[in-house]
Order: structure tokens, then C-alpha cells, then sequence
């Protein structure tokens, strides 16, 4: 019985006779020889099955002109390394079978080239390609890596729900939905739900889908996202900064370690950042800005191109900080030096732009009323009572951040747009498939 290999392990079996599984990405008949580039989705690289009608067992050599890209088969046959192919690894076949045949060329439904509405039209069969199967891969590896060291530093996840009652971010990017005879929203960020939870587990994360009804179309907006969030009792806003810190690096420093041939794929020379990232107040940015002969009023959203703008005067990613109290949401704590901004805080990298929102939390029960109040349109304070009484009940200081999964993995690979980075995109004018 011949062994059965994923391509990803071939290089481990060169000069035996093995059974690999899959199926073509590119074929190419010359006269009394068939190449395949087979690709089994175990790595984003292809194995050159080289088919000679004298060596073939079975089937009949013919039979085989009829299979197109999409094909899946077994082959077997010896391995070996070889520099023509194109990931130096080659198989001299002696036995197919077929497990399925594709029916069209599907090449022809989306050949080089073709527009992206078609693309996204056809994104189950893009993802089949070693280019998406690479992206994937990798941001698999992003979320095992983050996890790695929220557990490294004894934070537990928990799973809060994505149906709720109250919204957590602004009002006009929420989903609404029908929830049996009530309406409901889908949540847009979990913290609210996490900040219950320290009181439990003290330090704790979540891994879920955040929503949007965002109705701008740019290349790094979802209106479905995976975020990245934690939430950690006891911890000020400086102690914050320094755990993002620690845990970019980290994260980094493993892509580096472990995926350098999907970061040579898409030839990034990955720079981790060091420690300390330069932290630049909303006002200095401000004033930066100014020089640049760009004017942003004190109180206004630095909006894409400015932020751009910013960072990459910097060319490191930046720690844009303390906000005006005005711009953010009544949960961040006001700064007690300076009361008109916040201890919040955006992470913005090079290129892209925020990746990053954080910010230590209110713990005064009267300053968060009051600022409940003053928000426009007001909060209805009866739909916090929960996160009202943990200003009640044994406060204590704490901090956390979401971070965009999507937009971090769009950073690392340097990716025009952010749908790239996702199985099936969510964007305002796209649902399908
Ligand atoms: O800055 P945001 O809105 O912060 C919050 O939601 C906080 N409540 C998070 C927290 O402290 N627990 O969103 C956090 C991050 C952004 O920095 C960005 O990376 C990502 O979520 N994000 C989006 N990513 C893709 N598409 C969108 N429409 C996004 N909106 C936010």
C-alpha cells in the first residue's frame, strides 16, 4: 500500500513512491507528455505531476486530454526534487484515478485578467487558487498566533453574544434586525460584554464577527469583521499601550518565524516595529498636519488621507492618542490632567490606517451618567443597567482594544483591499455568495 501525502510534506518524502491527493491548477500537454501543477489546498504551493504515456499504468494516457482546471485526482508515483518545476518539486506518475472530472473549463469563466465584480462573483472558485489559498492560510496562522499570546499572558476567551439589545458604537453604522416581536441589532463591538466579564476571569479576549452598516466604499471597510478584542482588570492606559506593543510584536515575530514562504509569495519584507511606537497626541497630530499645509479643526475626525498623511511621516506604525472627549464614545475614561480628552488611543499603520481602537474605561458611575446624557442622540441609560451597576458594584480600573483582523492581515501582506483578506466579503453592495 503506497503512503498518502499532502503536497506540503513532499519534500520529507523525495526519492519514494507516494499517493498525493487534489487537484489541477494548470495543465499542459507537449506531444507523449502531460505536466499538472497539482495543488491540494495543505500549501499554496503546486506539485509538478509529470504524466508520460509509456510510464502510465492507468487510465489510458488519451483519456486524460479531457480534464480542465478543477479536476481532483490520486496520482501516484516517485517524488523527487527538481529546479524546472515550479516549487522544485516534481512527481513521475504511474497510476491516476479520478475522483471527479470538471465539467467546464472554469478557466474560461474567470480568465486572466477578468473584472472583480466577476472575481467576487465567483469567489468559491477564486479561493481555490494558491494566491487566496495563501492569504488564508496565513490569517489561520494570525488568529492561532494571537491566541497564543493571550493565553501566554493567562487571558480566557469568552464567547459574548452578536445579538443584542443595546448598540456599543455609533448609531448609524448599526444593523438592525427582527428579533420575534422586538427589533435587535448585530453587535458591532464586543467590549461592553467583555468589561462584565473581567469581574469573572479578570483578563479575557474574544475572537467574533463585529458589524457595520458602513456605507463607504474604501479598501479596508467590512460591513462584517472579525475582531480581535480584550478586555483586562487592573490595567491603566499606560500599561495598555505597552501590552499592544508587546502583542504586535509578538504576532509579527511569529509570521516571521513561521510563514516566511508566504511573506516571499507575496514578496514582503516583513519589518517588525520596535518598542516604544511613537505616541502622538490628537494635538500634536494636529499641528503636524498643519505644517503639511493640511488643517484639521481640534474636534473633527482626522479622516483617510490625512491619517495617511500622518503615519508615514512617521513611517512606523503610531500610537495616535488622547482624543477630545467630544469624538468618542461616553465609555472612555477622561484624562484627569487634561479633561478635555480621553485615554484612548488608535493604532495606525503605514499605508492602511487604523488598526487599533483602545482606550482605558470610565469607572465613575456619574461622570459616564453625565456623559450618557450629553451624547447625541442621548443613551437610554435603562438599556445599560448591567454595564451601569459594574460602576456600582466593585468598580475597578481596566482597559481594552478591538482590533480589525481583516485590516491586520491586509497590513502584513500589504494588500490593495481588504476583501482579499476574507473568505466572502461583506461590503455594502454585496451579500453573495
Ligand atoms: O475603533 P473601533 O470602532 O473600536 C471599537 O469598536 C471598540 N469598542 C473596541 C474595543 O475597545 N473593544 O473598532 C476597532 C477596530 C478598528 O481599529 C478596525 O481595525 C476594525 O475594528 N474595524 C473595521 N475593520 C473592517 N471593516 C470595518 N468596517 C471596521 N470598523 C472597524
Amino acid at each position: 500500500m503506497v503512503t498518502i501525502v499532502r503536497i506540503n510534506d513532499v519534500p520529507e518524502n523525495f526519492g519514494r513512491e507516494v499517493c498525493v491527493e487534489g487537484w489541477i491548477w494548470q495543465k499542459r500537454t507537449q506531444g507523449k507528455l502531460i505536466f499538472i501543477e497539482f495543488f491540494d489546498g495543505s500549501t499554496f504551493k503546486t506539485l509538478q505531476l509529470t504524466i508520460k504515456k509509456n510510464s502510465l499504468k492507468s487510465p489510458h494516457f488519451d483519456s486524460l486530454k479531457n480534464l480542465y482546471r478543477g479536476a481532483s485526482l490520486k496520482a501516484t508515483g516517485k517524488v523527487k526534487e527538481d529546479p524546472r518545476a515550479k516549487y522544485n518539486m516534481e512527481m513521475s506518475v504511474v497510476e491516476l484515478e479520478i475522483f471527479d472530472t470538471s465539467t467546464e473549463d472554469y478557466d474560461q469563466l474567470l480568465p486572466e485578467g477578468a473584472g472583480i465584480e466577476t472575481q467576487l462573483n465567483k469567489r468559491h472558485l477564486v479561493i481555490r487558487g494558491p494566491k487566496t489559498s495563501a492569504i488564508l492560510r496565513l490569517r489561520s496562522h494570525i488568529v492561532q498566533y494571537f491566541r497564543e499570546f493571550f493565553y501566554s499572558r493567562n487571558a480566557e476567551e469568552v464567547t459574548p453574544p452578536t445579538i443584542v439589545e443595546a448598540q456599543a458604537e455609533g448609531g448609524s453604522e448599526l444593523f438592525e434586525i427582527k428579533y420575534f416581536k422586538d427589533k435587535a441589532y448585530l453587535t458591532q463591538s464586543s467590549q461592553l460584554y467583555l468589561e462584565t466579564a473581567i469581574f469573572s476571569l479578570r483578563d479575557v479576549f474574544c475572537i467574533l464577527p463585529s458589524f457595520r452598516a458602513e456605507k463607504s466604499r474604501t479598501r479596508r471597510h467590512l460591513t462584517e469583521y472579525t475582531h480581535i478584542e480584550g478586555e483586562y482588570a487592573f490595567m491603566d492606559f499606560a500599561g495598555l499601550k505597552e501590552y499592544l506593543e508587546d502583542l504586535i510584536i509578538f504576532v509579527l515575530n511569529k509570521v516571521k518565524q513561521n510563514d516566511q514562504e508566504i511573506l516571499d509569495f507575496f514578496e514582503i519584507d516583513l519589518k517588525v516595529p520596535q518598542k516604544p511606537f511613537p505616541r502622538v497626541s490628537y494635538s500634536e497630530a494636529l499641528e503636524i498636519l498643519q505644517m503639511k499645509g493640511i488643517t484639521v479643526k481640534f474636534g473633527e475626525d482626522i479622516s483617510d488621507a490625512p491619517e495617511r498623511e500622518l503615519v508615514n511621516h512617521f513611517g512606523v506604525p503610531i500610537i495616535l492618542e488622547q482624543f477630545p472627549v467630544s469624538m468618542k464614545p461616553f465609555y472612555h475614561k477622561i484624562n484627569l490632567e487634561k479633561p478635555e480628552v480621553t485615554n484612548s488611543a488608535d493604532f495606525i499603520f503605514p499605508n492602511l490606517g487604523e488598526v487599533i481602537g483602545c482606550g482605558e474605561r470610565e469607572t465613575d458611575l456619574e461622570s459616564m451618567k453625565d456623559r450618557m446624557n450629553k451624547m447625541d442622540p442621548p443613551v437610554d441609560q435603562d438599556d445599560y443597567y448591567w454595564y451601569l451597576d459594574l460602576r456600582r458594584y466593585g468598580s475597578v480600573p481596566h482597559s481594552g482594544f478591538g482590533l480589525g483582523l481583516e485590516r491586520f492581515v491586509q497590513w502584513v501582506l500589504n494588500l490593495e483591499h481588504i476583501r482579499d483578506t476574507t473568505l466572502y466579503p461583506r461590503t455594502i453592495n454585496r451579500i453573495s455568495p
